[in-house]
């Protein structure tokens, strides 16, 4: 098994991104559950013929949609020797804590966050804005707000955001029973950074409207164009309108690596909370997101709940309090810590860093091709590591939408598409640590390919 995944790695480039998947295969898993044994082998070989070749293809270079991370071996490696210790991180005195620990004591010193920040893996970044917003209302209504109910507390609360904001901020606020309607979506400037002065508009009409606002989400990287809000003016603001600040840095916070990007990350220190993933840019396997959260007692009051079968003692195994069930709702927790803590130290910071750096530099030598090739059109600024681009059309959405399909059942690239000022655009998102310019390259050529194939049959 191991020898197969790793030449399954090591070759990955001779594979198409993705393939579209036969209904014979999709048939074999709608079987019954099976009653009596079947051989490991055997159960092997069909992964290796029938799910292996059909996955979404995120580890392969020509893959670019959506924001997925490549992956990493020694991270690989790490999941299979955390399964087999079947470690379970919701508590009890263990030295994988202190492996999680460790990484929240470097998380704290990236981000420049206090001793006291508490931090706690999550499957992602969905589930740490969820957290930080929970945190957000409990630090404006009281831990009372725990047993009565935002409706118990008879505010309004209200939040700000970005439009450029991904769904799962309005999600969460959905979750916590607060409300999407209470979100606020605060228009943005021409590069798609939150706009500080319609902030503050809506903010001073929310408290003369009787609302009491409580929280701004700064993005760190958007996911449809990678923009960076002004973190450093949105700690000034909050400061000033005694907002909490939670930082949906998903696949963005972890340029802080990268020394020449770190500057435009200046303000995140002064965040409340900060979510982000390991998965996207830190190349970690799914899952590994993170929240990281500057008042750790707020955090543990959010959370913790004393039960009688999770009782703390001072020595044996119930000792090492508090445990990371005080800082979620989580309780069966993996080890996702061991793959992060192989993945920097077998890399190195340095090395993830220039990564990023790299796949940034991609997406600016995207941009010299698209600015180069006159059928190609950019429709947003390349601020990080995305391009937002279309093929001249005159139905360009259908057109666009019709080039991204043929490309993923191409093989060659798959980006995806996302809407910029109401046009359909392809979305490049260079987040593989394996991609190269010459994929790049293929990129373009097949999309100028399935462009102009397009053309001549609606000619013909
Ligand atoms: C800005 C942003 N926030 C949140 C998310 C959601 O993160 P996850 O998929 O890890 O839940 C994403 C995912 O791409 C994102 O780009």
């Amino acid at each position: 098994m191991l020898d197969d995944i790793i030449d399954y790695l090591e070759h990955i480039r001779e594979r198409p991104v993705w393939q579209p998947i036969p209904d014979s295969v999709r048939a074999r898993f709608h079987g019954p559950v099976p009653v009596a044994p079947t051989e490991l082998a055997a159960v092997h070989d069909e992964f290796m013929r029938h799910i292996l070749p059909f996955t979404a293809g995120n580890a392969h270079p020509g893959f670019m949609g959506w924001v997925h991370g490549g992956g990493n071996p020694a991270g690989m490696l790490a999941e299979m020797l955390a399964a087999g210790l079947n470690a379970n991180l919701g508590g009890r005195d263990q030295v994988p804590l202190e492996v999680e620990r460790q990484i929240v004591q470097w998380v704290r010193g990236l981000f420049g966050f206090p001793e006291s920040a508490t931090g706690l893996f999550v499957t992602g970044t969905s589930m740490a804005n969820l957290i930080g917003v929970l945190v957000a209302r409990t630090s404006a209504l009281g831990l009372d707000v725990r047993r009565s109910g935002i409706a118990g507390s008879g505010r309004r609360l209200t939040a700000y955001t970005s439009e450029a904001a991904h769904g799962c901020i309005s999600q969460a606020m959905d979750l916590s029973g607060i409300g999407s309607a209470a979100l606020r979506l605060v228009a943005t400037d021409d590069r798609h950074r939150i706009d500080l002065a319609a902030l503050n508009g809506a903010i001073a009409a929310d408290r003369q409207a009787g609302f009491t606002p409580f929280l701004v989400v700064g993005t760190a990287g958007t996911v449809d164009s990678g923009a960076i809000d002004d973190l450093a003016g949105l700690a000034e603001l909050a400061r000033r309108e005694k907002l909490w600040l939670h930082v949906d840095g998903a696949y963005g916070a972890l340029a802080i690596l990268a020394p020449d990007l770190a500057p435009r990350l200046a303000g995140i220190e002064h965040a409340d909370s900060l979510a982000f993933d390991f998965h996207k840019w830190g190349q970690v396997p799914y899952d590994a997101g993170f929240i990281l959260v500057r008042d750790g007692t707020l955090h543990r009051d959010t959370f913790a709940a004393p039960a009688a079968y999770l009782r703390r003692e001072t020595r044996g195994l119930a000792a090492g309090s508090p445990w990371p069930c005080d800082f979620g709702p989580d309780l069966s927790r993996g080890f996702r810590a061991l793959k992060v803590w192989f993945t920097l130290q077998v890399h190195g910071i340095d090395a993830i860093g220039a990564v990023i750096s790299r796949t940034c530099a991609l997406a600016r030598y995207l941009e010299g091709r698209i600015a180069q090739t006159p059928e190609l059109e950019l429709l947003a600024p390349v601020s990080l590591n995305i391009a937002c681009f279309r093929f001249r059309s005159a139905q360009s959405d259908q057109v666009n939408a019709r080039i991204v399909a043929d490309l993923h059942e191409s093989g060659i690239a798959a980006p995806s598409t996302t809407t910029i000022d109401g046009r359909l655009a392809i979305r490049a998102a260079i987040v593989n640590h394996r991609t190269r310019a010459s994929d790049i390259d293929a990129l373009v050529e097949a999309i100028l390919a399935f462009g102009r194939a397009g053309v001549k049959n609606r000619a013909a």
